[in-house]
């Protein structure tokens, strides 16, 4: 084969994959709509868009009360509070995920306690969620990685027999299906991003799916500055300004149209790419569960071996970036976060409770593993081409392959 491209070789695929976000004169009009409307932002909430947004979102979802907010960070925040969990309470969240899933728990008050994911899907394990409850435990944060969803049996058959609430992190896993139900709608609140880079996209934007209209109303009450939106309408709480704009809530509603076509090309192209990379050396597809009837994704990741590829997942993600394969490494493992900082900051929680905060102590082999040598995150776009953007996909790692004491000796 060719030199790598890294080397100064020609790449595996010099066509682009197909951008993103997608948007047409559809776009332009639902936003010149608003603009002329008048109504622009989120007050009174919810506004005309916001409210079909909402609905429409929970419809696709397949249940549960939705409330538009400002981005997927503060869905799980406002969550937590709606439930009176703050101040010294513990909420278990896995070791692989965007440092957002901490930061919203320490944003309510409470205390994150990370524990290891699953070798088979690098979702939270099940188990290692068990072994971290205490009495002080009051809820657990799922989140459905990748082109993954935690396993969802477990975990709530766990948190009904400890009584914890289980915020689901659906910020990846919009439209996928756990049995007949929809990310989102397992847990007492479903959370999803709408930031630009998400499967849905108002540009930035969060969806918290609530389990109950009685929920839905605290959780708007607390986004919607204490403002009641119960039925006897009596002030809920302090509450503070998360609303979503109408702007954006009118760019979703059109994003909904396209949502249910792109989708199901992802399902194929990500089916395609599971068939095709078992074929490769030295990867390792992850295991999709049987339960999880519809995968519905925003990025895709396998692991990679270093012993075969002759490096880490660092410098594969690099040399298949130059043969023309947009990819990356994915996230820190929670403890080694470069975002994720407690020490270094003023924030009360990390102050208030250093002791949970004592990361050198901490060790999660199957997050470290994935996050510093192992994990490959393919990007979204390429599950939008066709069997020829997956095939280059294959391509480019056997070339690889191929090359592998130069990449070794590169590194
Ligand atoms: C797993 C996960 N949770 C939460 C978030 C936060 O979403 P947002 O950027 O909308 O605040 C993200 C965003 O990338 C994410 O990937």
């Amino acid at each position: 084969m060719d030199k790598l491209a890294i080397l100064g070789g020609t790449p595996v695929r010099e066509a682009p994959y197909p951008s993103w976000p997608v948007f047409d004169d559809r776009d332009v009009q639902a936003v010149s709509d608003v603009i002329r409307s008048g109504n622009w932002g989120g007050y009174p909430y919810p506004g005309p868009q916001s409210a079909q947004f909402a609905f429409h979102f929970a419809e696709m979802q397949g249940g549960g009360y939705a409330v538009l907010m400002a981005n997927g960070t503060v869905t799980m925040e406002v969550a937590l509070r709606a439930m009176n969990i703050g101040w010294g309470d513990e909420v278990i969240i896995p070791a692989y995920t965007f440092q957002a899933t901490a930061s919203a728990v320490m944003q309510a008050g409470a205390i994150p306690v990370i524990v290891d994911v699953n070798f088979d899907t690098y979702c939270i394990d099940p188990k290692a969620v068990e072994a971290a409850i205490t009495h002080k435990t009051k809820a657990i944060i799922p989140v459905h990685l990748g082109a993954e969803m935690a396993d969802m049996d477990a975990i709530l058959k766990i948190a009904h027999l400890h009584d914890l609430v289980v915020v689901e992190d659906c910020a990846h896993a919009h439209g996928a299906r756990w049995g007949r139900s929809g990310a989102g709608t397992l847990g007492q609140f479903g959370s999803f991003s709408l930031q630009s880079s998400k499967t849905v996209t108002t540009g930035e934007g969060g969806i918290l799916l609530c389990q109950t209209h009685e929920l839905a109303s605290r959780v708007a009450s607390i986004i919607d500055c204490g403002r009641p939106h119960d039925e006897n309408g009596s002030l809920f709480t302090m509450g503070t300004n998360y609303r979503m704009t109408e702007i954006q809530a009118a760019l979703g509603l059109i994003a909904l149209q396209r949502f249910p076509q792109q989708a199901k090309q992802r399902q194929t192209m990500a089916a395609y790419m599971d068939e095709s990379l078992s074929e490769v050396p030295g990867v390792r597809v992850l295991k999709r569960q049987p339960r999880h009837t519809t995968r519905s994704f925003y990025q895709y990741i396998f692991a990679i071996n270093p012993q075969i590829f002759g490096v880490k997942h660092d410098a594969v993600c690099l040399a298949l970036e130059k043969e023309g394969i947009p990819c990356d490494v994915g996230y820190e493992p929670m403890h080694h976060y470069s975002l994720f900082q407690p020490k270094l900051s003023k924030l009360a929680v990390p102050s208030a409770f250093p002791q949970y905060f004592n990361f050198d102590m901490m060790h999660f082999p199957v997050a470290e593993q994935a996050a510093e040598a192992e994990a490959v995150w393919l990007d979204e776009s390429i599950f939008r081409s066709d069997e020829k953007g997956i095939d280059d996909v294959i391509l480019a790692l056997k070339k690889l392959l191929s090359h592998r004491d130069e990449l070794a000796e590169m590194s």
